[in-house]
Protein backbone atom coordinates (compact mmCIF):
# COMPACT_ATOMS: atom_id res chain seq x y z
CA UNK A 1 0.00 0.00 0.00
CA UNK A 2 2.88 2.35 0.97
CA UNK A 3 4.98 1.29 -2.23
CA UNK A 4 2.18 2.46 -4.42
CA UNK A 5 1.65 5.73 -2.17
CA UNK A 6 5.05 6.35 -3.29
CA UNK A 7 4.77 5.72 -7.20
CA UNK A 8 1.61 8.10 -6.53
CA UNK A 9 3.43 10.83 -4.67
CA UNK A 10 6.58 10.45 -6.79
CA UNK A 11 3.97 10.61 -10.51
CA UNK A 12 2.54 13.70 -8.82
CA UNK A 13 5.58 15.37 -8.37
CA UNK A 14 7.33 14.00 -11.65
CA UNK A 15 3.93 15.58 -13.22
CA UNK A 16 4.25 18.94 -11.50
CA UNK A 17 7.85 19.59 -12.03
CA UNK A 18 7.26 18.98 -15.61
CA UNK A 19 4.37 21.49 -15.49
CA UNK A 20 6.34 23.86 -13.47
CA UNK A 21 9.14 23.89 -16.34
CA UNK A 22 6.45 23.87 -18.95
CA UNK A 23 5.50 26.71 -17.24
CA UNK A 24 8.79 28.70 -17.14
CA UNK A 25 9.34 27.79 -21.10
CA UNK A 26 5.87 29.14 -22.22
CA UNK A 27 6.75 32.43 -20.13
CA UNK A 28 10.71 32.95 -21.23
CA UNK A 29 8.97 32.63 -24.60
CA UNK A 30 6.44 35.45 -23.55
CA UNK A 31 9.21 37.50 -22.29
CA UNK A 32 11.67 36.79 -25.11
CA UNK A 33 12.51 40.45 -26.71
CA UNK A 34 12.76 40.35 -30.68
CA UNK A 35 15.97 39.82 -32.08
CA UNK A 36 18.26 43.35 -31.74
CA UNK A 37 21.31 44.88 -32.36
CA UNK A 38 22.47 47.54 -30.23
CA UNK A 39 25.52 50.07 -31.37
CA UNK A 40 26.39 53.32 -31.10
CA UNK A 41 23.12 55.53 -30.51
CA UNK A 42 21.47 52.76 -32.82
CA UNK A 43 19.24 49.90 -32.41
CA UNK A 44 18.65 47.48 -35.26
CA UNK A 45 15.46 44.96 -34.58
CA UNK A 46 14.83 42.13 -36.69
CA UNK A 47 10.45 42.44 -37.05
CA UNK A 48 9.99 39.06 -39.32
CA UNK A 49 9.77 36.94 -35.84
CA UNK A 50 7.07 40.11 -34.91
CA UNK A 51 3.66 38.27 -33.56
CA UNK A 52 0.35 40.51 -34.06
CA UNK A 53 -1.24 41.64 -30.83
CA UNK A 54 2.02 41.00 -28.64
CA UNK A 55 3.70 44.13 -27.24
CA UNK A 56 7.47 44.10 -27.63
CA UNK A 57 9.52 46.48 -25.28
CA UNK A 58 13.09 47.80 -26.46
CA UNK A 59 15.51 49.61 -25.66
CA UNK A 60 17.14 52.86 -27.73
CA UNK A 61 19.06 55.47 -26.18
CA UNK A 62 18.03 54.48 -22.69
CA UNK A 63 13.98 54.94 -23.38
CA UNK A 64 11.62 52.39 -23.97
CA UNK A 65 10.38 52.18 -27.39
CA UNK A 66 7.34 50.12 -27.85
CA UNK A 67 6.99 48.06 -30.84
CA UNK A 68 3.48 46.40 -31.75
CA UNK A 69 2.75 44.41 -34.75
CA UNK A 70 -1.02 45.53 -35.35
CA UNK A 71 -3.57 42.99 -35.97
CA UNK A 72 -6.38 42.78 -38.85
CA UNK A 73 -8.69 44.73 -36.58
CA UNK A 74 -6.52 47.16 -35.47
CA UNK A 75 -7.58 50.54 -37.02
CA UNK A 76 -5.06 51.69 -39.72
CA UNK A 77 -3.25 55.18 -38.85
CA UNK A 78 -0.94 57.44 -41.30
CA UNK A 79 1.97 56.67 -38.35
CA UNK A 80 1.65 52.86 -38.54
CA UNK A 81 5.47 51.86 -39.69
CA UNK A 82 4.43 49.64 -42.41
CA UNK A 83 6.52 47.02 -43.63
CA UNK A 84 5.83 44.58 -46.73
CA UNK A 85 1.73 43.70 -45.76
CA UNK A 86 2.64 44.26 -42.07
CA UNK A 87 1.43 47.37 -39.76
CA UNK A 88 3.21 48.40 -36.69
CA UNK A 89 3.04 50.99 -33.87
CA UNK A 90 6.69 52.15 -33.28
CA UNK A 91 6.78 54.63 -30.05
CA UNK A 92 8.77 55.92 -27.52
CA UNK A 93 6.82 54.11 -24.32
CA UNK A 94 6.81 57.62 -22.77
CA UNK A 95 3.73 59.14 -21.91
CA UNK A 96 3.47 62.45 -23.47
CA UNK A 97 2.22 64.23 -20.24
CA UNK A 98 4.97 63.90 -17.48
CA UNK A 99 6.85 61.04 -18.79
CA UNK A 100 5.57 57.81 -16.86
CA UNK A 101 5.48 54.05 -18.63
CA UNK A 102 2.14 53.76 -19.93
CA UNK A 103 1.28 50.12 -19.58
CA UNK A 104 -0.43 47.99 -23.04
CA UNK A 105 -4.14 46.14 -21.89
CA UNK A 106 -4.18 43.89 -24.94
CA UNK A 107 -8.08 43.22 -23.95
CA UNK A 108 -8.97 47.36 -24.36
CA UNK A 109 -6.25 47.61 -26.69
CA UNK A 110 -5.01 50.56 -24.92
CA UNK A 111 -1.90 52.18 -23.35
CA UNK A 112 -3.14 53.04 -19.92
CA UNK A 113 -0.52 55.84 -17.85
CA UNK A 114 -0.96 54.90 -14.09
CA UNK A 115 0.18 58.49 -13.48
CA UNK A 116 -2.62 60.88 -14.47
CA UNK A 117 -4.81 58.44 -15.73
CA UNK A 118 -3.52 59.23 -19.25
CA UNK A 119 -4.65 56.91 -22.27
CA UNK A 120 -3.52 56.45 -26.05
CA UNK A 121 -4.97 53.96 -28.28
CA UNK A 122 -3.20 51.26 -30.50
CA UNK A 123 -1.86 54.30 -32.88
CA UNK A 124 -0.47 56.24 -30.21
CA UNK A 125 -3.30 58.56 -30.18
CA UNK A 126 -3.91 60.18 -27.09
CA UNK A 127 -7.73 60.36 -25.80
CA UNK A 128 -9.41 63.67 -25.74
CA UNK A 129 -10.24 65.22 -22.30
CA UNK A 130 -6.99 63.71 -20.65
CA UNK A 131 -3.92 64.98 -19.06
CA UNK A 132 -1.53 64.20 -22.59
CA UNK A 133 -2.33 66.68 -25.34
CA UNK A 134 0.24 65.06 -27.88
CA UNK A 135 0.54 61.11 -28.92
CA UNK A 136 3.39 58.94 -28.20
CA UNK A 137 6.14 60.17 -29.96
CA UNK A 138 7.54 58.05 -33.00
CA UNK A 139 11.66 57.66 -32.43
CA UNK A 140 13.46 58.26 -35.56
CA UNK A 141 13.21 55.39 -38.17
CA UNK A 142 14.57 53.51 -41.04
CA UNK A 143 13.14 50.11 -42.42
CA UNK A 144 16.05 47.90 -43.77
CA UNK A 145 14.12 45.00 -45.48
CA UNK A 146 12.21 43.29 -42.33
CA UNK A 147 14.51 45.22 -40.00
CA UNK A 148 14.25 48.55 -38.25
CA UNK A 149 16.87 50.86 -37.40
CA UNK A 150 15.87 52.97 -34.91
CA UNK A 151 18.15 56.02 -34.48
CA UNK A 152 17.97 57.07 -38.26
CA UNK A 153 15.73 59.13 -40.18
CA UNK A 154 14.56 57.23 -43.10
CA UNK A 155 12.41 58.31 -45.88
CA UNK A 156 9.37 57.06 -44.00
CA UNK A 157 10.08 58.73 -40.50
CA UNK A 158 10.82 61.60 -42.48
CA UNK A 159 7.17 61.88 -43.92
CA UNK A 160 5.62 61.36 -40.80
CA UNK A 161 7.68 64.48 -39.11
CA UNK A 162 6.80 66.66 -42.48
CA UNK A 163 3.00 65.59 -42.02
CA UNK A 164 3.72 66.58 -38.41
CA UNK A 165 2.49 62.97 -37.48
CA UNK A 166 4.92 63.41 -34.39
CA UNK A 167 7.04 65.97 -32.51
CA UNK A 168 10.85 65.28 -33.04
CA UNK A 169 12.63 63.54 -30.41
S1 LIG B 1 2.36 61.17 -16.90
FE1 LIG B 1 0.89 60.04 -18.00
S2 LIG B 1 -0.97 61.02 -17.56
FE2 LIG B 1 0.51 62.17 -16.48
Amino acid sequence: MSTRRNFMGMALGGFTALGAVGGLYAAKRTWEPLPSVKAAGFTTIDLSEAKAGELVTEKWRGKPIFVLKKTDDMPYHDRDVVIGSDRYLITVGLCTHLGCIPAYNSSDKMFNCACHGGKFDVSGINLPGLPPSFPLDIPPFRIEGTKLVLGEKGTEYNKMLADKLTRKV
